[in-house]
């Protein structure tokens, strides 16, 4: 949700901020804007729609030379996404500009007071008010760093801002309050971006920002206080990746690469699990085994994809350690008043690391006094901070907005953390969890040979173009997956799609089932017999009302083969392990799908990577 990027150095600043935006173009894409500090005055251009078209006005209409900038990608809230609603936003005297990712609540208050004093505001946006009473700061003489302490102090609600004041080169300032920032530490140069990828060709050194935080970024320096001014300090880290991880290399998308990424993902986010002794390690882990004992209940919160490695979870987890688990969205968690306490462990899955629901959600358990344990890709991102533990997925940079490597990664930290939890307290003998381990090892070779069969499943994919609803049946671990994989449909091809458990059929979605209707199966593996015999039920009886059904099944199974109209093979592997297989033919039939339509994979409409407002 809404890239911003920052840039002072000796570079020219439009070259670094237009492709920091291009990188954070995932983030959203409603429309893409600049502003430059230009000899005591602002330049800048903004235009609605992807950052091609703030490229092409720049080529039409350029902008002077100039080291220090902002920059801008959008994703709607406040105000249609137009020219005039797009970022940056000036002050009324085109002193200071202004970007701003998340939601000021009390713009409304703020606003009504700035246009009693006859100041004219040019748009519906909240940020236009922040820029509006920054500049007056700034022009009553005081310099950017405390006008913007002054105001981000008056505002509630999420934000990251970030300015620039025509007067002032040397600097650009920023503060943030729920929503993500982070520094890239250069030599003569820095940068703020709200993730990494925004620098990471310049510069793999990165501060990571507190809460409710200013930072001042000059050629030489970096300055970081609270709204009140009082001095504060970020933590550095390095980046663990490369310019390399954030190209698409040779892929038509993101999304395509990132799916031919998870053997290796899926393998790094296994690395270095086990000590010299054969015992599962956590790094991250910064709870006791004594509290991980006293766990007698697990809460999972997550959105979109994240919850539904949360519902797979649950089956690993309470199959190996018996602790119950309930799996909520964020968004609905602490509005229900959950029932929580020290004994209550949180599990909060997250890719970015920023989703606000699950941000929330989370400072609402440790209101609690439960504990809270993150799952999440991002280094620098907000939840893992305010977290008790961390297991980090190690999956790489995904740029994709429909996530792919990060649900596998995901399911591998939750299998881990399973694992983990029945070592600490003794629910599986160590020769278990070891041999779990290594059959979570054999699964990197396992979805390299699925990927093999990529071309068949494209070729199935391009026959389903006219179709206008797609279902998605699965049981046990399979129904979360049939849940992804419609997930997958609607996000990319915007074609309806709906998963079930197929057990529920039945009662109720069948009545959607008409003749040639593509209906994809995750069947279960044969060891599972109840469960394979109940699903062959289900799919008998979509067929019976003329379904085309498309079969994942694995090796050998032959009682499939009369059921499936196309069959597509599994490598074996145990029931609760068969996500990490089953999902990757229902990622590449959705990408190679919306490919046909002529859709963009990477920037489907209306949707962002990372949703930083509730
Ligand atoms: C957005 C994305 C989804 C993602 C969800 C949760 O809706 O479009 O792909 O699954 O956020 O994101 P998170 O970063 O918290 O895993």
């Amino acid at each position: 949700m809404c890239g911003i990027v920052g840039y002072v150095g000796e570079k020219q600043a439009q070259d670094v901020v237009i492709e920091g935006l291009r990188r954070l173009e995932y983030r959203g894409y409603d429309s893409a804007g600049i502003a430059l500090v230009d000899d005591g005055a602002i330049a800048s251009q903004k235009r609605a729609g992807k950052l091609a078209n703030l490229e092409k006005a720049i080529a039409d209409a350029p902008l002077p030379p100039s080291t220090t900038g902002i920059g801008h990608t959008r994703w709607a809230t406040h105000g249609a996404p137009n020219d005039v609603n797009a970022h940056p936003h000036l002050g009324g005297a085109r002193r200071v500009a202004l970007v701003h990712n998340g939601i000021i609540e009390n713009f409304a208050e703020l606003r009504a007071r700035i246009e009693a004093d006859d100041h004219v505001l040019l748009s519906e946006t909240d940020t236009e008010v922040a820029a509006q009473l920054l500049e007056l700061q700034v022009e009553s003489g005081i310099d950017l760093t405390t006008a913007m302490q002054r105001v981000a102090g008056q505002l509630e609600g999420a934000f990251t801002l970030v300015a620039v004041d025509g007067h002032d080169p040397s600097r650009v300032v920023a503060a943030r309050r729920n929503s993500p920032l982070v520094v890239g530490l250069g030599d003569g140069e820095n940068f703020l971006g709200s993730d990494v990828a925004a620098f990471i060709e310049h510069t793999r050194d990165a501060l990571e920002l507190g809460q409710d935080q200013v930072v001042t970024i000059t050629r030489s320096g970096v300055e970081v206080t609270g709204f009140d001014g009082s001095p504060a300090e970020g933590r550095r880290y390095h980046v663990d990746w490369d310019l390399s991880a954030a190209e698409k290399d040779g892929h038509d998308w993101f999304m395509r690469k990132e799916i031919f990424e998870q053997p290796r993902a899926v393998a790094d986010s296994l690395l270095g699990r086990r000590s010299a002794e054969g015992l599962l390690r956590l790094d991250e882990m910064r709870l006791s085994d004594q509290e991980l004992r006293d766990i007698d209940k697990i809460i999972i919160i997550a959105c979109g994809t994240s919850f539904y490695a949360g519902m797979v979870a649950k089956y690993a987890i309470e199959h190996w350690t018996r602790i119950p688990v309930e799996v909520e969205l964020s968004s609905e968690f602490r509005y229900r008043d959950p029932i929580l306490d020290y004994s209550t462990l949180v599990v909060a899955i997250s890719q970015s690391g920023e989703t606000a629901d699950t941000l929330q959600a989370i400072r609402h358990a440790r209101l609690q006094r439960s504990k809270v344990l993150a799952i999440c890709n991002t280094n620098g991102s907000t939840i893992p901070r305010e977290s008790d533990a961390v297991i980090y997925m190690h999956a790489g940079p995904e740029i994709g907005v429909a996530s792919t490597k990060g649900f596998l990664t995901q399911l591998v930290a939750c299998y881990l953390l399973a694992l983990y939890l029945a070592q600490v307290k003794g629910t599986r003998f160590g020769d278990e969890i070891t041999e779990i381990i290594e059959q979570l090892e054999e699964i990197p070779a396992h979805i390299e040979s699925v990927l093999a069969g990529a071309d068949a499943i494209y070729e199935l994919a391009r026959s389903q173009l006219g179709a206008r609803s797609v279902l998605f049946l699965g049981r046990h671990a399979g129904y979360p997956v049939a849940l992804e994989g419609a997930l997958k449909l609607k996000e990319l091809a915007y074609i309806h799609a709906e998963g079930f458990a197929a057990g529920e059929l039945k009662h109720g979605p069948i009545a959607l089932v008409e003749d040639g209707m593509p209906v994809l199966c995750v069947v279960p593996p044969l060891g599972r017999d109840q469960l394979h015999d109940k699903m062959l039920s289900g799919i008998q009886e979509v067929r019976a009302r003329g379904a085309y059904t498309i079969c994942l099944a694995e090796e050998g199974d032959d009682r499939i083969a009369p059921l499936a109209d196309v069959l597509i093979r599994l490598p074996r592997v145990p029931v609760l392990l068969q996500p990490l297989l089953a999902v990757v033919p229902l990622q590449l039939f959705a990408c190679e799908l919306a490919t046909a339509m002529g859709h963009d994979v990477d920037q489907p409409r209306n949707l962002a990577k990372s949703v930083t407002v509730e």
